[in-house]
């Protein structure tokens, strides 16, 4: 039931937006492999991961698991369970409730890990001791319902980065991935459908983001699955 990974053509896609200073250029946004990182494991998960209980109406159809570790350098430490809070600021659709998800599997375990300790990544992140939120989802649309990756519309996640990898997707007609600097939301800097093992690695705060609804391409139905990894530096 899992589609057959593409290889990914090289394609390094490094957003830039200006600064406050004249002239000065910051990293916004960078696209990086990880296919390496995902295994048979991992895909097969998300057909297990219940549904999300915090969305409605239209955009019902969302299944989720969420985990946080403390990472030290190589090494990561999951944390117990802990409540995801996000503002009502920053998520008009979810914010300003404590919300309790099912636990990470181990396969979206591990590829977390792995992606906090890739250096591409680090690099980027910066920071010895960092805390990571990781979720798990698969959004899926019908003949009778469109999917919903962001019912927020265009946001931030509320964190300093943030990687969305897009693992599996299957029969999926829409889901544009769109990201735009924060100081000028017209423009688009990408926008385009993030493959299987691409990852955006996000400066959450400079940009916003936004993943179009999608219908299925085919009749019958389709789904999108990701795992998005919030990072937040601790100690420098
Ligand atoms: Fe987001």
């Amino acid at each position: 039931m899992t589609d057959k990974h593409a290889p990914i053509t090289h394609r390094n896609d490094i957003g830039t937006t200006r600064g406050t200073d004249e002239g000065d250029t910051v990293t916004s946004y960078r696209v990086l492999s990880t296919i390496d990182k995902i295994d048979s494991e991992l895909l097969a998960s998300f057909g297990e991961l219940p549904p999300d209980g915090y969305t409605r109406g239209a955009s019902a159809f969302r299944y989720r698991a969420f985990g946080a570790a403390i990472v030290k350098g190589d090494t990561i430490k999951w944390t117990e369970n802990r409540p995801f809070f996000q503002s009502e600021d920053i998520n008009t659709y979810a914010g300003g409730l404590e919300r309790r998800f099912p636990p990470l599997p181990e396969a979206a375990r591990r590829f977390a890990a792995a992606l906090a300790v890739d250096p591409q990544i680090r690099d980027v992140v910066g920071g010895e001791e960092l805390e990571i939120g990781v979720h798990q989802m698969r959004v899926t649309a019908s003949d009778e319902h469109n999917g919903y990756p962001a019912p927020e519309g265009f946001h931030q996640d509320g964190f300093e980065h943030v990687a969305v990898t897009c693992i599996a997707q299957r029969n999926v007609n829409g889901g544009v991935s769109m990201i735009a600097p924060l100081d000028d939301p017209e423009q688009i800097v990408l926008d385009r459908r993030m493959q299987p093992g691409e990852t955006v690695l996000l400066d959450d705060l400079r940009v916003r983001h936004y993943v179009t609804p999608f219908t299925p391409k085919l009749p019958g139905t389709a789904y999108r699955d990701v795992v998005v990894v919030t990072f937040t530096v601790t100690t420098a």
